[in-house]
C-alpha cells in the first residue's frame, strides 16, 4: 500500500494562492527488468540546414547483450521519416547516436512542427518497453547586440509571466482549462510564457509543444532565504539539489523549453551568498542540459550591487521591471544578454473606466506610502494608464521594448489575473489586478493593444462603453491596425480622423457625452478595413449562452466555459448589469465553477448561480463518463432566460 499524505498547514507559505493537495498528476509506473530509465533520454538537434538535419539521441537502459534499441522517427502525419536498429552489447548501457532528417520543417511558435521519436527496447523481437515523446526541429541565438532569433531569423519574444491556477477551478491541473488560456493568449499573438514562479505541470508543456510557445521554465520564487515565513526555504537545504535536477530532466525535451531560469527576484541577490548558490545552481543545469540558457529574474538592476549577476553564471540578464536602465543596458552590462523577465505590473479591472486619463498614475505610489486612493467598487480602470510603483503601463514598457534589437523582449507581468495579490487593494479584494485577460477569461481593452501590435490580423477595438451621463466628457480610446487612420462618429456625425505619430500605440478623443452610437472606421488607402460600432445600452432584458466548445470528450475532464453575458432588448451588452443569474444543466455534466472576473467578489467559485459583473459572468461546465446531449440553462428575474446545447462524445 502507498499513502499519501499532505500538510500544508504552516501558513503562510507561498505570496500568492498555490493550492493545496495533490493538484498535479502522480503515475505509477512499473517497468520491466529491461526497460529505459527514467528521464534518461535526451534528444537535441544540433545541427539544422534547409537541406537535413540532426536529431542527437542519448538514451540510457537497464537492458542485455541480444537485446536491440529501434528508434523511429514519425512525422506529423504519422509516416516514419528515419529508422534505425542499433544492438545492444552491455549491461547498464548508454546509447548515443545521431538520426539525419531530410528536408526538416522547422519548429516555432508560428508553424509548431512536432515529429514524434520512439524508441523500443526489444528483448528476443518483442518490445519490451517503450519511451515516445515529440520532438520539435529548432535552433536559436541570444545575441548581445542582435536580440533573438529562431531558426535564423530575428524575433522579439512577445511573452507572458503565468502563475498556474486558473480561476475558478483553482490550482488542480486541467488540461482543457490550460488549453482554453493558451488559446487566448495565442490570439492576442503572445508566443512565449514564464512559468512563474515555479514548474509547470508537464500537460502544460505539451500543449506548449503542440501550440506554439517559448518557455522560460523557472524553478523558484526563493533559495535559502525566505519570502513568506513557511515557504521553500524551509527545504531548500534539503531538497533544492533534487527538485532542479528532476525539473531540468524532466522537461528537457520539450521543444518549447528555451529558458531555465534559477529563480524569481531571490534576496540572496543582495549578499555575497548569491555568486556560491546561483553557480551551484547553474552547474546543476549545465550538466543536465547545455543547450538552453540559464538566467534568473534580478530585481536589483544595479551590476554592481547584484551578486548573482557577479557569479558570472547567468548566459542571460533577465531583469525584472527598471525600464529606466533598458536603453543603457550595454554600457552597464557590456557585452550581455538581455531578457525582460518580468515588466509592467499595470493595473485594470475589465469594464470599469474613470475618465479623463491624461495622467499615467502608481497605485500605490511607493512601498511607504500608504495607499489611500481608489473607489469604493475596489476597481482599477481599464485604460492603460495605472500601475504600481515599482511598474509601468503596458504602452510604456512594449514602447521600449520594440525600440531596441538587443531588448530580445519581454514577460508581461501577467497573462491572466490569478488568486492572491490583490495590489493595490486590501480585502475583500482577493485576487491580482494584473492580468491582460481577467480571471475569469474575459479580455481586458488592453489585450486588443497586444493583439494590434503583435499579430498581423486587422485589429480595431474601441473604449470605454457608451452608457454616461449627459453632458459628461469621456476620453474615447481605440487600438487599430494594418490601417493609416481611423475615424470617430457619434450618431452619424463625424468627430475626426486621428492616425498614431510617432510610438503611438493608439488613440484618443475626449468626447462629450451624448447617448446612441459610437462608431469607428478604419481605413488604410482610404479602403475600409473594418468598422466597430458601441451603442448606448438600454435595460437588462436577456441572456446570451455562448461556449467556448460544444463538443465535449465524455472523459469526465472536458470543459466548456460558457461565456454569459446581459443584453438589452436589442442585443447590446449593459455595460453595469449585475444581475444574479442561475444555471442548471440536464445531461451527464456538471458545474466545475462560476467566475465573473472581480477582484473582490466573495462569491463562491463553486456554485450554481453568479451574479453578471460589467455585463459579463463564466460558467464552466465540465462532462461526465456518458456521452450524449448536454443542456444548459440560465435564468434571471426579469430577464430572458436562454439554453445552449453541448454534446458529449467517445
Ligand atoms: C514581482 C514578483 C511577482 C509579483 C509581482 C507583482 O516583483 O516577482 O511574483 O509579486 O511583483 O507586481
Amino acid at each position: 500500500m502507498i499513502s499519501v499524505k499532505v500538510d500544508n498547514s504552516d501558513q503562510p507559505n507561498s505570496r500568492w494562492y498555490s493550492g493545496s493537495g495533490i493538484y498535479r498528476n502522480v503515475w505509477l509506473t512499473t517497468e520491466n527488468r529491461t526497460h529505459f530509465t527514467q528521464w534518461g533520454t535526451f534528444i537535441t538537434t544540433p545541427k539544422i540546414d534547409v537541406s537535413s538535419a540532426t536529431i542527437h539521441i542519448n538514451t540510457k537502459m537497464i537492458a542485455g547483450n541480444g537485446d536491440l534499441l529501434k528508434i523511429t522517427i514519425y512525422d506529423e502525419i504519422g509516416k516514419i521519416v528515419a529508422e534505425k536498429i542499433i544492438p545492444v552489447t552491455k549491461v547498464d548501457d548508454s546509447i548515443a547516436t545521431d538520426i539525419i532528417i531530410k528536408n526538416p520543417k522547422l519548429w516555432s511558435p508560428e508553424h509548431p512542427y512536432l515529429y514524434r521519436t520512439s524508441l523500443r527496447l526489444l528483448s528476443e523481437n518483442a518490445a519490451v518497453d517503450n519511451y515516445t515523446v515529440n520532438t520539435g526541429i529548432r535552433s536559436f541565438v541570444f545575441d548581445s547586440k542582435e536580440g533573438f532569433s529562431l531558426n535564423g531569423i530575428h524575433m522579439k519574444i512577445k511573452g507572458v509571466c503565468m502563475h498556474h491556477d486558473l480561476g475558478a477551478l483553482g490550482a488542480a491541473v486541467n488540461v482543457s482549462a490550460i488549453e482554453r488560456q493558451l488559446k487566448l493568449l495565442k490570439d492576442m499573438g503572445c508566443n512565449a510564457i514564464r512559468t512563474s514562479h515555479n514548474p509547470p505541470a508537464p500537460e502544460f508543456l505539451d500543449l506548449c509543444d503542440k501550440m506554439g510557445f517559448l518557455v522560460m521554465d523557472e524553478a523558484f520564487d526563493m533559495w535559502a532565504k525566505k519570502k513568506s515565513k513557511h515557504d521553500y526555504h524551509e527545504d531548500w537545504a534539503k531538497w533544492h539539489e533534487q527538485d532542479l535536477k528532476d525539473q531540468i530532466f524532466r522537461d528537457r525535451n520539450h521543444p518549447s523549453v528555451f529558458i531555465w531560469s534559477i529563480g524569481n527576484e531571490i534576496r540572496e541577490q543582495f549578499d555575497s551568498t548569491g555568486i556560491s548558490i546561483a553557480r551551484e545552481l547553474a552547474k546543476i543545469v549545465k550538466d543536465i542540459d547545455n543547450t538552453r540558457p540559464v538566467t534568473s529574474a534580478l530585481s536589483e538592476s544595479d551590476p554592481k550591487k547584484n551578486f548573482i549577476y557577479q557569479s558570472g553564471a547567468l548566459d542571460l540578464v533577465g531583469l525584472n521591471y527598471h525600464t529606466e536602465v533598458y536603453s543603457d543596458f550595454l554600457k552597464n552590462y557590456p557585452n550581455q544578454k538581455f531578457i525582460a523577465t518580468e515588466t509592467t505590473s499595470a493595473l485594470e479591472t475589465r469594464g470599469f473606466y474613470d475618465t479623463p486619463t491624461d495622467t499615467t498614475r502608481h497605485w500605490p505610489q511607493g512601498s511607504k506610502i500608504p495607499f489611500t486612493q481608489g473607489n469604493k467598487q475596489f476597481a482599477v480602470t481599464a485604460y492603460d494608464n495605472v500601475a504600481a510603483y515599482w511598474g509601468a503601463t503596458h504602452e510604456a514598457t512594449w514602447k521600449i521594448i520594440k525600440k531596441y534589437d538587443f531588448l530580445s523582449g519581454l514577460f508581461v507581468w501577467t497573462g491572466f489575473d490569478y488568486i492572491g495579490e490583490p495590489t493595490p487593494y486590501p480585502w475583500p479584494a482577493r485576487s491580482s489586478y494584473f492580468g491582460i485577460i481577467d480571471i475569469a477569461g474575459f479580455p481586458k481593452d488592453v489585450y486588443y493593444m497586444y493583439q494590434s501590435e503583435w499579430t498581423n490580423k486587422p485589429v480595431l477595438h474601441l473604449l470605454p462603453h457608451w452608457n454616461w451621463n449627459a453632458g459628461q466628457t469621456i476620453d474615447v480610446w481605440a487600438y487599430y491596425s494594418q490601417a493609416d487612420e481611423v475615424e470617430l462618429y457619434l450618431n452619424g456625425k463625424s468627430l475626426g480622423i486621428k492616425r498614431k505619430q510617432g510610438d503611438d500605440l493608439h488613440v484618443s478623443w475626449p468626447i462629450r457625452f451624448e447617448s446612441g452610437i459610437l462608431k469607428i472606421v478604419s481605413r488604410k488607402n482610404g479602403r475600409i478595413v473594418l468598422t466597430k460600432e458601441i451603442h448606448t445600452a438600454g435595460a437588462p432584458a436577456k441572456i446570451i449562452l455562448s461556449a467556448d466548445k460544444r463538443i465535449l470528450q465524455a472523459n469526465g475532464k472536458d470543459l466548456s466555459f460558457i461565456k454569459v453575458s446581459v443584453l438589452d432588448k436589442d442585443g447590446n451588452i449593459v455595460p453595469d448589469a449585475e444581475n444574479l443569474i442561475k444555471f442548471s444543466i440536464e445531461g451527464h455534466a456538471s458545474i466545475a465553477g462560476v467566475d465573473n472576473g472581480s477582484q473582490s467578489s466573495m462569491e463562491r467559485f463553486k456554485a450554481d448561480h453568479r451574479k453578471a459583473f460589467h455585463g459579463l459572468c463564466l460558467l464552466i461546465v465540465q462532462s461526465g463518463k456518458r456521452k450524449g446531449n448536454i443542456i444548459v440553462n440560465s435564468q434571471s428575474v426579469g430577464l430572458a432566460g436562454n439554453s445552449i446545447t453541448l454534446s458529449a462524445i467517445n
